[in-house]
């Protein structure tokens, strides 16, 4: 296992690789590894001869009120964890070597950018679509693999890749849950006991709308009211919104057709949780 700093170290890494006749995977990350974004490593590296893990903190899609410098870190439990899961290469540059200079460039993907969490978080998936481009084109050819748990943030990934003709093919990846259906998450820790067992709502809220959906319901207002309502009977649970939509353009559809994609945002106490389920009809 390589820890590498410097950009240009891991372009050479990289291009050697390649030229070696090596498939290249990549798993931008900020680190603080859980068995969720650890399992992307797994896909990765069951996929991919050579795995590089990108470990950085972003600072340009941390909001104003946003905990940047509290966010988490801990960068030699993320190297032994990447390491255990088959990754080669730990990429962690510090902030001066993405941004030597202040950003004059932002990747903007209109569309599936806005709305959700894109409205929650003005400026996020900016800040998110230029950090990726960056790591595409630092990586060169490759297969970059992002976790369904934030879908949004997934297809607007997916939309700036195709765009822009980045040689990279952007794989999701299924969300990895605990056994009461939550979708692990850096945030759960902010959950008390109570407000644990209340988080479970989501994904509760989200499997019995996509149940509606299977039983042949094709009215979008039937499920997200079913959606709502069973979020509205947890009493620890605020929603901040619930959306169903198509699954590759994030716009709302009705009737329901094709791969439809059922997305809500609820505060639990301190914490702000995301899920999100697909169906097919
Ligand atoms: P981060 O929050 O560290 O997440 C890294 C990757 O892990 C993302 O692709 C995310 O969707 C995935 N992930 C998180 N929880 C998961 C779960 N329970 N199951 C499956 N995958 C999960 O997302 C980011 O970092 C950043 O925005 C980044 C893309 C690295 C750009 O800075």
């Amino acid at each position: 296992m390589q820890v590498v700093d410097r950009i240009a170290l891991l372009r050479k890494e990289l291009d050697a690789a390649r030229a070696a006749g090596r498939v290249v995977g990549l798993v931008p990350t900020m680190g603080y590894l859980h068995e969720g974004r650890a399992s992307l490593v797994r896909r990765a590296a069951a996929e991919c001869k050579v795995v590089a893990v990108t470990v950085f903190v972003n600072p340009l899609q941390f909001g104003a009120g946003e905990d940047l410098e509290g966010y988490p870190r801990d960068l030699e439990r993320d190297t032994a964890l990447a390491a255990g899961a088959g990754a080669g290469i730990v990429f962690t540059p510090p902030v001066e070597e993405m941004y030597p200079e202040p950003v004059a460039t932002a990747v903007h993907v209109a569309g599936v950018s806005e709305g959700m969490e894109g409205d929650s978080r003005p400026s996020h998936f900016d800040g998110v679509a230029t950090v990726v481009a960056k790591l595409f084109a630092i990586a060169g050819p490759c297969r970059a693999y992002f976790g369904e748990k934030d879908f949004q943030q997934l297809v607007v990934v997916r939309r700036m890749a195709r765009d822009l003709s980045f040689p990279v093919e952007v794989i999701g990846c299924a969300t990895v849950r605990e056994p009461d259906g939550l979708a692990l998450s850096s945030r759960n820790v902010y959950l008390g006991p109570d407000e644990r067992r209340a988080a479970a709502v989501l994904h509760r809220a989200l499997v019995r709308g996509a149940a509606l959906v299977e039983g042949g319901e094709r009215g979008r207002d039937t499920v997200l009211r079913r959606i709502v309502a069973t979020i509205a009977g947890e009493p620890l649970a605020e929603l901040d919104y619930a959306e169903v939509v198509a699954a590759d353009d994030l716009r709302p559809v009705d009737p329901l057709r094709g791969d439809v994609r059922l997305l809500v945002a609820a505060r639990i106490g301190k914490a702000r949780l995301i899920d999100n389920v697909g169906v097919s009809c």
